[in-house]
């Protein structure tokens, strides 16, 4: 199945169309859309606005991640939410980012509208690594821990590797000082990341994140330690 089957089988089950903002030749009112979305929703997120407009202008800012942000679309083609995600083909790992739907929007949409969302996104993720020559271990979010059972019915696990996140994203090192919240944890294996050991796909997880996502030095003593618990994770 290619990236676009995927994309219409979500909207055949979902009623929501996707515009892939990233792709070649896609025009500005759709990433100007994704960003109004964004600001929307995440206020306090507006430090990644030009990072869209810098992915959508010179493509990713790394040569090994596939940038992906899906607009998603109603019936009468309105803007009504997005799902903004990675691909890390050195890490073998799908990063979630952020996944927003108008509130309007919400009820009318059948149950599991996001289950399908992420299902669409990680079989995407899968077949772009594999056409790499990769193959993906699976997905990993920094979650709300108040809605880890709404993660859970998606296929997300926790990962109990002590987990902190910059605050200020890959920006950290433009404040005095480096200070972190604590998200919750979370990855969806694939079939080939279930045959693996979990340290292994953890140790991924959390350095495609900490590492290449927020640029924290691996001797970071956060990191270090995240990593150590990582990988002393049981099967
Ligand atoms: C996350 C979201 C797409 C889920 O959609 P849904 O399953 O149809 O949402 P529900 O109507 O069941 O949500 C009920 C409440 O729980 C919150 N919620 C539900 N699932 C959530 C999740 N996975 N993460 C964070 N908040 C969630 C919603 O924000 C909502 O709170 P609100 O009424 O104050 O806005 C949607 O709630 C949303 O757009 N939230 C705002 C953006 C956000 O917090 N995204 C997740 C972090 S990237």
């Amino acid at each position: 199945m290619t990236s676009l089957d995927i994309r219409e089988q979500f909207t055949i089950a979902t009623g929501l169309r996707i515009t892939e903002v990233f792709s070649p030749g896609q025009s500005m009112s759709a990433l100007r859309a994704l960003q109004n979305s964004l600001l929307r929703h995440f206020p306090q997120h507006a430090h990644v606005l030009p990072e869209l407009d810098a992915a959508w202008r010179e493509g990713s800012h790394d040569p090994e991640v596939i940038v992906h942000a899906w607009l998603l679309e109603n019936e009468v083609e309105n803007a009504c939410g997005f799902l903004i995600f990675h691909t890390n083909l050195r890490r073998a790992m799908m990063l979630q980012h952020f996944v927003a739907m108008d509130k309007a929007m919400r009820s009318g949409l059948p149950f599991n509208w996001m289950h399908s969302l992420f299902d669409a996104a990680l079989a995407v993720s899968e077949r772009e690594a594999a056409v790499a020559g990769v193959r993906l271990l699976g997905s990993m979010g920094e979650n709300d821990a108040q809605h880890m059972a709404g993660w859970r019915r998606i296929g997300y696990r926790l990962l109990d590797v002590d987990y902190h996140e910059p605050e200020h994203g890959k920006h950290w090192a433009d404040y005095e000082e480096l200070t972190y919240l604590t998200p919750a944890p979370m990855v969806r294996l694939t079939e080939y990341g279930s045959a693996v050991p979990l340290r292994d796909v953890a140790t991924a997880a959390v350095s495609a994140y900490l590492l290449d996502h927020y640029l924290l030095e691996p001797d970071n003593p956060t990191v270090t330690r995240t990593l150590e618990l990582a990988r002393g994770l049981p099967d």
